[in-house]
């Protein structure tokens, strides 16, 4: 659109005012700058002084974590003498190689307590077998074998290859644990080869025994290979019987097979009860209408029978 002259003329004769007022703007604007300046610089200083003492936290964490895992491993130490100090001398021998081969998953405390349940079966003359549903590397059924009796049969079943899938009845614990077993990224006991990757796990087992001074055929072991629910068949009485199977179905199974079979004052070690959501749900179905059982906490859950 055209300017009119009018307008031409208002901006001739106001152009030289606005340069003016402008030129008055520049120290304010030059104040603010300067104090922007100052404001920011104070941020910064705050910022550095903040991350240093942020650094200095974090050693301080770092020094707390370092001294609560001296601690950890200072109360294992004491937990580890406390329950292996009533064992016989060769059950602990047993339990300190075992865990210093990494045959098993349970620490000193969790075998010293599955040792105790054995000899107290032993003492208390409870009839009937030993059972382990669940060995993966021997070294629980290891432990059992040298705290019971020779004349004790210790029955040990598992599939000695690739633990079988959870199912839906297992929770998503289950199901994540699994996935990283098939992916091949799971790691065994010390980081070693986990046992359902390792070639010939029931020949290893046989020589982890006999390696321990306890040969399988000698020491009224037999070692049971294929699934629970095609290898557990019982017809007498059981004593004791340690469950290791991780999962719902697994589980299930061993309570279905054994429990009708366990003797007055015999006892079921529940080894997962507490760690897979599977397992707990077995328990919790198979017992919620079944009386004549008492549970006991050693560690594990354990279910004796009045
Ligand atoms: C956690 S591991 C046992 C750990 C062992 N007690 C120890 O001292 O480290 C579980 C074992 O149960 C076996 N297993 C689980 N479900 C099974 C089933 N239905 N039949 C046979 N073996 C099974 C697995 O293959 C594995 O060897």
């Amino acid at each position: 659109m055209l300017m009119g002259a009018a307008d031409q003329v208002r901006r001739i004769v106001t152009a030289p005012s606005r340069l003016l007022a402008l030129r008055r703007e520049v120290p304010v604007l030059r104040r603010d700058l300067a104090a922007e300046r100052e404001r920011s610089e104070d941020l910064r200083r705050r910022v550095r002084a903040a991350r240093a003492r942020i650094e200095q936290k974090d050693a301080t964490i770092a020094t707390q974590k370092l001294e609560i895992a001296r601690l950890r491993a200072r109360v294992h130490e004491a937990e580890a003498t406390a329950a292996t100090d009533t064992l016989p001398d060769e059950v602990v021998g047993r339990i300190t190689a075992v865990t210093q081969e990494h045959l098993s998953y349970l620490k000193v405390p969790q075998l010293a307590a599955l040792a105790r349940a054995a000899l107290d079966a032993e003492a208390q003359e409870v009839p009937g077998l030993f059972i382990e549903a669940g060995t993966a590397r021997g070294g629980s059924a290891i432990v059992l074998a040298a705290a019971k009796s020779p004349e004790r049969r210790l029955k040990v079943y598992d599939v000695f290859g690739m633990i079988p899938p959870p199912s839906d009845a297992d929770g998503e614990d289950v199901h994540r644990r699994y996935e990283k077993i098939t992916a091949g990224d799971a790691r065994g006991v010390g980081g070693e080869t986990y046992y359902g990757y390792r070639d010939d796990l029931y020949g290893e087992v046989t020589e982890s025994f006999a390696r321990h001074g306890l040969p399988v055929d000698a020491s009224n072991v037999d070692l049971v290979q294929g699934y629970f629910e095609d290898t557990i068949h019982l017809d007498e009485p059981v004593a004791l019987a340690h469950l290791d199977g991780d999962w719902y179905e697994s589980t299930r199974t061993c309570l279905e097979r054994i429990v009708p079979h366990l003797a007055v004052g015999g006892r079921l070690v529940v080894d997962d009860y507490f760690a897979w959501s599977g397992c707990r749900t077995a328990v919790d179905e198979y017992f919620a209408d079944r009386p004549g059982f008492r549970r006991e906490l050693h560690g594990r859950l354990h279910i004796v029978r009045t």
